[in-house]
Protein backbone atom coordinates (compact mmCIF):
# COMPACT_ATOMS: atom_id res chain seq x y z
CA UNK A 1 0.00 0.00 0.00
CA UNK A 2 2.63 2.34 0.43
CA UNK A 3 4.25 2.23 -2.66
CA UNK A 4 0.80 2.67 -4.54
CA UNK A 5 0.30 5.63 -1.96
CA UNK A 6 3.77 7.07 -3.05
CA UNK A 7 2.67 6.23 -6.61
CA UNK A 8 -0.48 8.60 -6.34
CA UNK A 9 1.41 11.62 -4.48
CA UNK A 10 3.86 11.22 -7.87
CA UNK A 11 1.07 11.15 -10.16
CA UNK A 12 -0.71 13.89 -8.36
CA UNK A 13 2.18 16.23 -8.84
CA UNK A 14 3.08 15.22 -12.32
CA UNK A 15 -0.36 16.09 -13.10
CA UNK A 16 0.16 19.24 -11.47
CA UNK A 17 3.53 19.84 -13.51
CA UNK A 18 2.09 19.22 -17.08
CA UNK A 19 -1.75 21.11 -16.11
CA UNK A 20 0.58 24.21 -14.91
CA UNK A 21 2.77 23.97 -17.88
CA UNK A 22 -0.25 23.42 -20.26
CA UNK A 23 -2.42 26.00 -19.03
CA UNK A 24 0.84 28.62 -19.43
CA UNK A 25 1.76 27.74 -22.95
CA UNK A 26 -2.04 28.52 -23.61
CA UNK A 27 -1.79 32.18 -22.03
CA UNK A 28 1.67 32.10 -23.96
CA UNK A 29 0.31 31.50 -27.39
CA UNK A 30 -2.95 34.07 -26.81
CA UNK A 31 -1.78 37.33 -28.33
CA UNK A 32 -0.26 35.58 -31.48
CA UNK A 33 -4.04 34.49 -32.92
CA UNK A 34 -4.30 38.13 -33.72
CA UNK A 35 -1.04 38.46 -35.35
CA UNK A 36 -0.63 35.69 -37.96
CA UNK A 37 -2.54 34.63 -40.80
CA UNK A 38 -4.90 32.17 -41.61
CA UNK A 39 -2.49 29.24 -42.06
CA UNK A 40 -0.53 29.77 -39.29
CA UNK A 41 -3.72 30.98 -36.95
CA UNK A 42 -4.89 27.27 -37.81
CA UNK A 43 -1.42 26.04 -36.21
CA UNK A 44 -1.65 27.58 -33.46
CA UNK A 45 -5.51 26.11 -32.91
CA UNK A 46 -3.73 22.94 -33.56
CA UNK A 47 -1.25 23.76 -30.47
CA UNK A 48 -4.05 25.23 -28.37
CA UNK A 49 -6.17 22.05 -28.52
CA UNK A 50 -3.12 19.56 -27.77
CA UNK A 51 -2.38 22.12 -24.38
CA UNK A 52 -6.49 22.08 -23.55
CA UNK A 53 -6.46 18.46 -23.66
CA UNK A 54 -3.32 18.48 -21.43
CA UNK A 55 -4.70 20.53 -18.84
CA UNK A 56 -7.88 18.65 -18.88
CA UNK A 57 -6.42 15.00 -18.75
CA UNK A 58 -3.67 16.76 -15.76
CA UNK A 59 -7.45 17.60 -13.79
CA UNK A 60 -8.77 14.70 -13.86
CA UNK A 61 -6.09 12.95 -12.51
CA UNK A 62 -5.20 15.82 -9.74
CA UNK A 63 -8.98 15.10 -8.91
CA UNK A 64 -8.60 10.99 -8.62
CA UNK A 65 -5.38 10.85 -7.63
CA UNK A 66 -6.06 13.69 -4.71
CA UNK A 67 -9.18 11.90 -3.25
CA UNK A 68 -7.71 8.50 -3.29
CA UNK A 69 -4.62 10.05 -1.15
CA UNK A 70 -7.14 11.65 0.92
CA UNK A 71 -9.07 8.39 1.61
CA UNK A 72 -6.25 6.41 1.63
CA UNK A 73 -3.22 8.27 3.06
CA UNK A 74 -5.05 10.25 5.22
CA UNK A 75 -8.12 8.41 6.31
CA UNK A 76 -10.48 10.65 5.33
CA UNK A 77 -11.34 14.56 5.48
CA UNK A 78 -11.74 14.21 9.38
CA UNK A 79 -8.33 15.36 10.67
CA UNK A 80 -7.51 17.43 7.26
CA UNK A 81 -6.85 21.84 8.61
CA UNK A 82 -9.08 24.80 6.68
CA UNK A 83 -6.02 24.99 4.52
CA UNK A 84 -7.65 21.69 3.47
CA UNK A 85 -10.66 22.91 2.73
CA UNK A 86 -9.38 26.65 1.09
CA UNK A 87 -7.76 24.23 -1.30
CA UNK A 88 -10.85 22.56 -2.17
CA UNK A 89 -12.80 25.75 -3.11
CA UNK A 90 -9.73 27.22 -4.79
CA UNK A 91 -9.89 23.64 -6.67
CA UNK A 92 -13.47 23.31 -7.91
CA UNK A 93 -13.01 27.29 -8.65
CA UNK A 94 -9.88 25.96 -10.86
CA UNK A 95 -12.19 23.53 -12.48
CA UNK A 96 -15.17 25.78 -13.53
CA UNK A 97 -12.33 28.36 -14.98
CA UNK A 98 -10.74 25.19 -16.84
CA UNK A 99 -14.43 24.66 -18.11
CA UNK A 100 -15.22 27.90 -18.99
CA UNK A 101 -12.05 28.37 -20.71
CA UNK A 102 -12.25 25.11 -22.78
CA UNK A 103 -15.68 25.79 -23.95
CA UNK A 104 -15.36 29.39 -25.07
CA UNK A 105 -11.85 28.48 -26.58
CA UNK A 106 -13.70 25.73 -28.61
CA UNK A 107 -16.39 28.95 -29.76
CA UNK A 108 -13.35 30.55 -30.26
CA UNK A 109 -11.91 28.18 -32.91
CA UNK A 110 -15.36 27.74 -34.54
CA UNK A 111 -14.92 31.48 -35.51
CA UNK A 112 -16.92 33.25 -32.70
CA UNK A 113 -14.11 35.82 -31.78
CA UNK A 114 -15.71 37.61 -28.82
CA UNK A 115 -14.82 33.69 -27.00
CA UNK A 116 -11.29 34.95 -27.30
CA UNK A 117 -11.60 37.15 -24.29
CA UNK A 118 -13.76 34.96 -22.20
CA UNK A 119 -10.94 32.32 -23.05
CA UNK A 120 -7.94 34.61 -22.30
CA UNK A 121 -10.33 36.04 -18.97
CA UNK A 122 -10.23 32.31 -17.97
CA UNK A 123 -6.37 31.57 -18.59
CA UNK A 124 -5.98 34.46 -16.16
CA UNK A 125 -8.33 33.10 -13.24
CA UNK A 126 -6.58 29.45 -14.22
CA UNK A 127 -3.28 30.92 -13.21
CA UNK A 128 -4.18 32.89 -9.37
CA UNK A 129 -6.62 29.82 -8.66
CA UNK A 130 -3.76 27.36 -9.51
CA UNK A 131 -0.99 29.33 -7.69
CA UNK A 132 -3.81 29.53 -4.38
CA UNK A 133 -4.23 26.00 -4.61
CA UNK A 134 -0.57 24.72 -4.74
CA UNK A 135 0.12 27.52 -1.67
CA UNK A 136 -2.85 26.01 0.02
CA UNK A 137 -1.89 22.48 -0.70
CA UNK A 138 1.98 23.11 1.01
CA UNK A 139 0.16 24.33 3.97
CA UNK A 140 -2.32 21.81 4.41
CA UNK A 141 0.15 18.85 4.07
CA UNK A 142 3.69 20.07 4.40
C1 LIG B 1 -6.77 20.49 -9.07
C2 LIG B 1 -5.69 21.05 -8.65
C3 LIG B 1 -4.77 20.54 -7.57
C4 LIG B 1 -3.51 21.02 -7.40
C5 LIG B 1 -2.83 22.11 -8.23
C6 LIG B 1 -2.94 20.33 -6.27
C7 LIG B 1 -1.67 20.56 -5.78
C8 LIG B 1 -1.08 19.85 -4.77
C9 LIG B 1 0.29 20.03 -4.30
C10 LIG B 1 1.28 21.05 -4.82
C11 LIG B 1 0.49 19.14 -3.30
C12 LIG B 1 1.79 18.93 -2.52
C13 LIG B 1 1.72 19.59 -1.16
C14 LIG B 1 2.89 19.21 -0.28
O1 LIG B 1 3.19 18.01 -0.15
O2 LIG B 1 3.53 20.11 0.31
C15 LIG B 1 -0.73 18.40 -3.14
C16 LIG B 1 -0.91 17.42 -2.23
C17 LIG B 1 -2.10 16.79 -1.99
N1 LIG B 1 -3.30 17.01 -2.64
FE1 LIG B 1 -3.61 18.22 -4.23
N2 LIG B 1 -3.87 19.45 -5.78
C18 LIG B 1 -5.01 19.54 -6.55
C19 LIG B 1 -6.18 18.84 -6.38
C20 LIG B 1 -6.44 17.99 -5.32
C21 LIG B 1 -7.70 17.36 -5.05
C22 LIG B 1 -8.97 17.53 -5.88
C23 LIG B 1 -7.54 16.62 -3.92
C24 LIG B 1 -8.50 15.78 -3.14
C25 LIG B 1 -9.80 15.86 -3.18
C26 LIG B 1 -6.16 16.76 -3.49
C27 LIG B 1 -5.59 16.13 -2.42
C28 LIG B 1 -4.25 16.18 -2.08
C29 LIG B 1 -3.62 15.38 -1.02
C30 LIG B 1 -4.28 14.35 -0.13
C31 LIG B 1 -2.26 15.76 -0.98
C32 LIG B 1 -1.18 15.26 -0.01
C33 LIG B 1 -0.28 14.25 -0.68
C34 LIG B 1 0.85 13.88 0.29
O3 LIG B 1 0.54 13.44 1.39
O4 LIG B 1 2.02 14.03 -0.07
N3 LIG B 1 -5.54 17.62 -4.36
N4 LIG B 1 -1.67 18.87 -4.02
Amino acid sequence: MHVFINILVFLHLAALVFGMGAGIALIRLGPYYGQVGEEARAKLFILGRTFGKTANISLVVLWVSGILAVWLKYGGVGGLSGWFWAKMVLVVILSGSIGMGSAAYRKFVAGDMGASARAAMAGRINLVAGMGVILCAVFAFA
